[in-house]
């Protein structure tokens, strides 16, 4: 089955530090990291590095970031036809401090990834339409989102909506149809408008999006683990614990292992304990994409 992410290409500018800055304050660095980066960037190289066949649909900008980007997916297999220069914009760039607990504190400027507009991705619509699964985050226009969920329903395509970053503005009359909707603490709190703090209260929050029609909430709650939530009841995976040295694109990770792997057994349960697996792999090493295991690396 081929996979369709729809979604952000950025460049991460990362800086490792003990000390974040305080304003009007220069520090030094202890290391630094550029890669490929972006929600939608990091779940599509994730989903090729293990193997699976992926179309990413996305826009880069019209210069070397643009240009680097865009050779990482092609040496990565990915079907890049759809990958579109946005004539004359800068690509997306991440602004990434990562502090000796492997934290991060990101900031995105998106350049080219506004212009993935819902008409762009109407063109790609037929080769999209030859895919069993289409992958979805939330640093491309909102109206985009929509169309891609509409072009599922069009194709009777899944879809998997990981709505990050949060976004007060999501609609959720128009994302009830996903199959997949994959939040984390934050995210699902914002969109329901409840606590999450506690499991009863993730608990509650996935239930209101189950009563609204969304099939699987399955919200990834970091160190403690993912919680797969349905009418008929939940299941919890732990994570692993190891020595965390970035966290940074941990969830993107999480994503990518995790539609991988469904693609290929439709196993839910089995796809969440490979990915939190995948995940507490990839935050041992730095980097975002370059964090990633391949198939070779990690196994089937
Ligand atoms: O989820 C991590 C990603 O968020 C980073 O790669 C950065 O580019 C931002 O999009």
């Amino acid at each position: 089955m081929k996979i369709a992410v729809i979604g952000s290409t950025m460049m991460d500018v990362v800086s490792y530090t003990d000390t974040v800055p305080a304003a009007g304050e220069t520090r030094e660095a202890r290391d630094f990291h550029m890669a490929g980066g972006g929600k939608g960037a990091n779940q599509a190289v994730a989903a090729a590095k293990l193997g699976a066949e992926v179309l990413f649909v996305t826009a880069v900008g019209d210069d070397v970031f643009g240009e680097t980007c865009r050779k990482n997916y092609e040496a990565c297999g990915i079907d890049t036809r759809y990958v579109m220069t946005a004539k004359g914009k800068p690509n997306g760039v991440a602004t990434i401090l990562v502090e000796e607990s492997g934290q991060n504190r990101i900031l995105i400027c998106k350049g080219a990834n506004d212009a993935l507009t819902p008409e762009r991705l109407r063109e790609a619509e037929p080769v999209i339409a030859e895919c069993g699964l289409i992958v979805l985050q939330l640093e491309i226009p909102l109206e985009t989102v929509y169309e891609a969920i509409e072009q599922g329903k069009r194709h009777d395509i899944p879809v998997l909506l990981n709505p990050a970053p949060a976004q007060p503005g999501l609609e959720v009359d128009r994302i009830v149809s996903c199959e997949f909707f994959v939040p984390n603490e934050t995210e699902l709190a914002l969109l329901t408008g409840l606590e999450t703090d506690t499991e009863e209260g993730v608990l509650q929050a996935a239930n209101t999006l189950l009563e609204k029609g969304i099939k699987n909430v399955i919200v990834t709650m970091g160190s403690r683990g993912s919680l797969w939530v349905t009418k008929d009841g939940a299941k919890q995976v732990s994570a692993e614990k190891v020595k965390a040295v970035d966290t940074t694109g941990a969830g993107d990770s999480y994503i990518g292992c995790f539609v991988e792997t469904w693609s290929r057994t439709g196993d839910i349960l089995a796809s969440m304990q490979r990915a939190s697996r995948y995940a507490a792999d990839a935050v041992t090493r730095p980097g975002t994409q370059d964090s990633y295991a391949t198939r070779e690396m990690f196994g089937v």
